[in-house]
């Protein structure tokens, strides 16, 4: 699949007679709120973890040295916390391309805090996306971050930001926060 995924994305999904539909972010859609929505409430799918496994060509990287950012891997038992908004379909016309590089959209089923549900769509970049990265030892993730940036900014204010925003959810992400202590160990020793 091109990493390019705008026109994909248009062709997914009916939006006909649908005033408002739900969206979970789990990555910068949770602190970087760029759009207009009609209600927020904190929310998590289950059997998906977050993994810095997607290549950022286009916000966080270059086409020559790209960043990494999160996508959602298939996980039974997993549980991703995140933020959920309800907005109007049109918000997708620019959701599209900000998420183009690699994401696709998919139906999701959210659990509120009061153990409530609703379906919604979430963004994934899939593996077989051009700009999917793969597995890496942490460490290494947190170098190739520390050394990326792009139009967006640092690589490395993306996961701050994100780290920032999972505690500020009480979720226990340990894949982020264990980048997060390799990234602030590597500046502070030079390694
Ligand atoms: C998301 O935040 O839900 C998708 C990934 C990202 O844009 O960081």
């Amino acid at each position: 699949m091109p990493a390019n995924t705008i026109e994909h994305n248009r062709s997914r999904f009916n939006f006909e007679g649908i005033d408002a539909i739900w969206l979970f972010g789990y990555g910068s859609l949770i602190y970087k709120v760029d759009f207009p929505f009609l209600e927020q409430r904190p929310a998590a799918i289950r059997g998906w973890a977050r993994r810095f496994w997607q290549g950022s060509h286009d916000h966080r990287g270059t086409p020559e040295a790209p960043g990494r950012v999160v996508t959602l891997i298939e996980q039974p038992g997993a549980v991703c916390r995140g933020m959920a908004f309800r907005v109007s379909p049109k918000v997708f016309e620019y959701l599209d391309v900000r998420e183009k590089n690699g994401y696709l959209r998919f139906s999701t089923r959210m659990t509120f805090d009061d153990g409530s549900h609703a379906d919604g769509l979430v963004y994934i970049a899939t593996e077989d996306n051009e700009a999917f990265l793969g597995e890496a030892p942490e460490a290494d993730i947190a170098r190739q971050i520390a050394l990326a940036s792009g139009p967006s900014g640092p690589n490395s204010d993306y996961l701050l930001r994100l780290a920032e925003s999972l505690r500020a959810l009480g979720d226990d992400c340990t894949h982020t926060f264990s980048i997060e202590t390799y990234l602030k160990t590597q500046a502070s020793t030079g390694s």
